[in-house]
């Protein structure tokens, strides 16, 4: 387990030497690796009125790798700009399931400007797993790569 700091230095390095998909899936690396309340971490791009999935790591492949804008938590968050924060995702009428063992979910914009451009999208197979300091440093890593990504 790394500490936040230790793992924003590790994207900021990413971020100096890495371009496009490469970053990405980096970033998605870094960010699974170093935390064990992370079960599985993607990063989807806003391409049109849909989300794809460009780079993630997790013990298993997701089937939703294309989510229209407006649907399930990532397209409510694509939708909106502002981060989501879900505690307990059988209690969300919007949850897309992925992984039966997922608990709870956080999905962050990366944005630039008002432009939302992707998300970082992380499941936890713990009940409300996301702190405010999960939030904080998600938020800022989002920022750090949407430079690089835009
Ligand atoms: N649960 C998400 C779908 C993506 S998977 O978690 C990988 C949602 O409700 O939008």
């Amino acid at each position: 387990m790394l500490s936040y700091g230790d793992a924003k230095a590790k994207i900021a390095r990413a971020v100096e030497t890495l371009e496009g998909r490469e970053l990405l899936q980096r970033v998605v690396e870094v960010i699974q690796d170093s935390f064990p309340h992370y079960s599985w971490t993607g990063i989807y791009m806003v391409r049109g009125d849909h989300l794809v999935l460009e780079a993630w790591k997790g013990p298993q492949a997701t089937e939703h790798v294309v989510i229209p804008i407006g649907q399930g938590v990532c397209g409510a968050a694509a939708a909106s700009g502002q981060t989501e924060v879900v505690d307990d995702v059988s209690q969300d009428p919007r949850y897309l399931m992925c992984f039966p063992g997922t608990r709870s979910e956080i999905v962050v914009p990366i944005k630039k400007g008002l432009q939302v451009l992707g998300e970082i999208d992380i499941d936890s197979d713990e009940l409300a797993a996301f702190t405010d300091e999960d939030r904080r440093f998600l938020e800022e890593v989002a920022a750090m790569i949407a430079d690089k990504v835009g």
